[in-house]
């Protein structure tokens, strides 16, 4: 299948850009770049850095700053790193990006292969909000859009309501989910099933010592803040575990549920229930050990 990664690199983005790539059944033909877990600025530096290093190079779109309505954004460089890359303190520019926005590139590729693309979002749904805005035809056009975010019947991460994918541009979400286009919702229902321990990662190191290495030096600092808010036995691999949705949607459990986002109050970008929405196909599990073994083979292939 062909793939677009809507991202912002972020730890567990970059173990999901390495994924789609070591994955056989995936053609990742570009990557767009949102605000998020760092800076736009960051996210589309971040992801140039990670394909080369994986020895590719796509298109990088540079996308969304803010969220939906806001001047101004901080990412929490508590969870991935001051960088976006955990303790990475200088990340090279290598390459440049497109002369095209995000949006612009996500909706000019679902044109061009028409039925064909399927989009990963595992960032804040501006550019997916946006590419909707700029292009009707989008939603008709793209196969499928695989979204990382979201708690169904799950607590949330970033408040007790909400996961942060969702929390960080609530409005843009409610406007995808509002959308007549094919969803899958990758949220902690099914991503919080799937947790690397230090030995994954150790392992990760041992057999690919230049990708696994790279992925076991930036998840130090994503482990520690997971520990810090007591998730003592490992990190999820919240990205990595959508971009498997993609390839491999029949080793997972799905609801169908329309869905709208809370857009005030404590409670804001909870995702829940409503039935005068659009059809979202909704995980609600995943067999967490074949997600695992399978993210630790594809990314032992990488060497
Ligand atoms: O809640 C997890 C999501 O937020 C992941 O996409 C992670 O990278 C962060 O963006
Ligand atoms: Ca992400």
């Amino acid at each position: 299948m062909k793939l677009i990664i809507d991202t912002d690199p972020g730890v567990d983005d970059a173990m999901a850009i390495a994924l789609a790539h070591a994955m056989p059944e995936i053609d990742l033909i570009g990557l767009t770049a949102c605000f998020g877990n760092t800076f736009v600025s960051q996210s589309s530096r971040n992801a140039r850095y990670i394909c080369d290093l994986l020895g590719f190079a796509v298109p990088v779109a540079e996308g969304a700053s803010l969220p939906y309505g806001e001047t101004d954004y901080v990412p929490s460089a508590n969870v991935h790193g001051p960088e976006g890359l955990g303790n990475i303190e200088t990340i090279s520019q290598i390459g440049k990006n497109i002369d095209e926005s995000a949006a612009a590139f996500l909706v000019r590729m679902a044109a061009e292969h028409k039925g064909e693309l399927v989009v990963c979002a595992v960032a804040p749904l501006t550019n997916i909000a946006d590419a909707l805005a700029l292009d009707p035809a989008f939603a008709s056009n793209v196969k499928e859009l695989v979204i990382m975010g979201g708690a169904y019947q799950h607590n949330g991460n970033i408040t007790p309501y909400a996961e942060a994918n969702i929390f960080h541009d609530a409005k843009a979400a409610d406007a995808v989910f509002a959308a007549d286009i094919p969803i899958k919702m990758i949220g902690l229902d099914a991503t919080m099933l799937t947790l690397l321990t230090p030995h994954d990662f150790h392992e990760l190191a041992l057999h690919a010592p230049k990708i696994g290495g790279f992925i076991e030096h930036i998840s130090k600092f994503y482990l520690e803040f997971y520990r810090s808010v007591g998730v003592m036995t490992g990190c999820p691999m919240h990205d990595a575990t959508a971009v498997l949705a993609c390839t491999h949607p029949e080793n997972f459990t799905f609801e169908e549920v329309g869905l709208r986002v809370v857009l005030d109050g404590k409670e804001i970008g909870q995702t829940i229930a409503d039935d005068t929405r659009p059809r979202v196909q909704v995980a609600v599990s995943v067999a967490g050990k074949w997600a695992v073994d399978l993210f630790k083979e594809r990314i032992v292939s990488l060497g």
